[in-house]
């Protein structure tokens, strides 16, 4: 764990179910302050429950989730608002308002959580179009975006109110491989030029590890691995090495559990 800034979000022994379905089990893990780290992981494993364990928005059965030293789930609901500003959750969808333009989108954060002139937001909407490259989209609506430019909005907007934390959930899904890699680097540039910390789920394990300074791998409600790129690349552990290679033959099976016999359900 690098140890310069510390850890802005400590997940403690922290188990977590969906109606009887357990997901985590004594999960503990750390993700370091100012440093992108990707979250990576076998689908159904839970990494969009931990984004939302994060930012409480599901409770833990037992356990501790801290961000920024607080302890999430100690929080009052006016407390919990407050705390949720600092951190920003950015999902596959983007999920703009479609009767806004760009602007109007990048701007309702700010309209709704502060009482600033609207010259002050207009300053900050500009500047923050401008950080995701889409000042020249500011008056265009979501239905005129590509994908690519509708997931630079959502940034742009999930950016407006100054996060210390952004989740990311599948950022690059359904993009094309050159947009991808111009995701990949905005992301790796607001983290530095804004002072933020990234934590980023995602299946596009080559992609990211190009940028990512800390991989969690997380499996069977645990975490399966962790550490810099290059020391989980250079891992022996057979799991791992499925993974990050994006193997189909391996220690995980393709199918779900419980698929039943294939030629008797036919
Ligand atoms: N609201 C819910 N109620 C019940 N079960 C749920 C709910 N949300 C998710 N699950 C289950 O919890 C498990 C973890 O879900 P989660 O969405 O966190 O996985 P994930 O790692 O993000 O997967 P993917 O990579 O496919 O997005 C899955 O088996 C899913 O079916
Ligand atoms: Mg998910």
């Amino acid at each position: 764990m690098p140890k310069d800034g510390g850890s802005i979000v400590q997940i403690r022994d922290l188990s977590f179910s969906y109606s009887g379905k357990q997901i985590y089990k004594g999960l503990t893990v750390d993700f370091p302050r100012g440093k992108i780290t990707a979250v990576l992981g076998p689908s159904g494993t839970g990494k969009t429950t931990v984004l939302r364990l994060i930012g409480a928005q599901l409770r833990p059965d037992s356990g501790t989730v801290l961000f920024d030293g607080t302890d999430m789930n100690s929080l009052s609901r006016r407390q919990l608002y407050s705390v949720r500003k600092k951190m920003s959750m950015l999902f596959q969808s983007g999920a703009l308002f479609q009767d806004m333009t760009v602007y109007e989108n990048t701007a309702f954060p700010l309209q709704v959580h502060t009482k600033l002139p609207s010259e002050i937001i207009h300053d900050i909407v500009t500047m923050k179009l401008e950080s995701v490259g889409m000042r020249a989209a500011a008056d265009l609506y979501p239905a005129e975006l590509s994908g690519g430019m509708a997931r630079r909005a959502a940034l742009a907007r999930s950016i407006a109110l100054d996060p210390e934390l952004i989740m990311y959930d599948e950022p690059f899904v359904g993009q094309d491989p050159i947009t991808k890699g111009v995701l990949v680097e905005l992301i790796a540039d607001l983290n530095s030029s804004l002072g933020l910390t990234s934590i980023v789920v995602t299946h596009d394990v080559r992609e990211i590890m190009d940028v990512a300074d800390y991989v969690v791998i997380l499996a069977e409600g645990a975490v399966l691995g962790q550490g810099t790129p290059d020391e989980i690349r250079s891992s022996k552990d057979p799991r791992i090495v499925q993974f990050i290679n994006g193997d189909y033959d391996g220690p995980y099976a393709f199918h779900l559990k419980g698929s039943g016999d294939y030629l008797e359900e036919l």
